[in-house]
């Protein structure tokens, strides 16, 4: 996989370039996820050029000497572009991956030819939410990854999945398992901080692509439906059977509905 090096702080940041056509299309992996989550697009969308990174700590990025905020992961998005001599690209995520590409267009904007928002929230956490994020901190510290994992992980998809697929529950496990403990804190923490984004929803003037699984317990689709329809350009897709793992629970669904939003975006930017 591709390395970049952040220089002011030495970082190696690991990503994937597919390498395919068409406008590049980033998409930046959930929590405590990694860039492997995004294989059924990377296999779906092989036309497409998918731009595919690993975030501080997780894959093979190693973790940061000192704490990040989501703005400073925005930030190596935008370093990776530079590094492939990308302008403008379809920035997006899933989750915590969205939380990414709301500070993405705060920071970034011109370099945004699109959004796609999957299963993601624009309001900071609540003062409850900060404690828990704190709780499950300690004890990814004191317990290790598989006590987050075996928190979060019930939550994360749809019951259908869970009772048709067990094979996406045991690679989500895997994959959330792999996460090196302090990485799982330290990502937290810095959700725990991050801005809110509803008052930038007003300011998004670039085509937008919101996702959300009809399942999703934790950004349920009613909440999803009242915040997308403050951003000027987007269109709401509701994924029906899916849960908070969209992409994984449903890909081709979700692949063709990205790949519809891409096709839209060059027809217009052609026209
Ligand atoms: C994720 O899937 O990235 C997490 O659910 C995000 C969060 O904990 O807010």
């Amino acid at each position: 996989m591709p390395i970049i090096s952040v220089d002011h702080d030495q970082q190696d940041i690991h990503y994937r370039d597919t390498g395919g056509g068409g406008v590049p299309l980033v998409l930046i992996h959930g929590f405590p996820f990694n860039s492997e989550s995004w294989s059924p697009q990377i296999a779906g969308l092989s036309d497409r050029r998918l731009i595919v990174p690993d975030l501080r700590g997780f894959g093979e990025t190693p973790l940061s000497a000192h704490p990040y905020t989501l703005a400073r992961l925005a930030d190596d998005v935008a370093e990776i572009l530079d590094a492939l001599s990308v302008r403008r690209a379809v920035v997006g995520g899933l989750s915590m991956g969205g939380y990414v590409t709301f500070e993405f267009w705060r920071r970034h904007r011109d370099r945004v030819a699109g959004l796609l928002l999957a299963d993601t929230r624009p309001q900071a956490d609540s003062d409850e939410a900060r404690l828990n994020r704190a709780r499950l901190a300690t004890a990814a510290r004191e317990e290790g990854t598989a006590a987050v994992t075996g928190e979060l992980l019930p939550k994360l998809l749809a019951p259908v999945t869970r009772q048709r697929h067990p094979e996406i529950e045991e690679r989500l496990r895997k994959m959330m398992n792999a996460a090196p403990s302090e990485a799982v804190a330290v990502a937290l923490m810095a959700m725990a901080a991050r801005d809110d984004s509803v008052p930038i929803l007003a300011t998004i003037d670039a085509p937008t692509l919101v996702i959300v699984g009809s399942e999703d317990a934790i950004v349920p689709p009613a909440d999803t439906r009242e915040w997308a329809a403050r951003i000027p350009d987007a269109r709401l897709d509701v994924i029906a059977g899916a849960g908070h793992v969209s992409n994984l629970e449903r890909p081709d669904t979700f692949n063709q509905m990205v790949a519809d939003f891409l096709d839209g975006l060059e027809a217009g930017a052609t026209a």
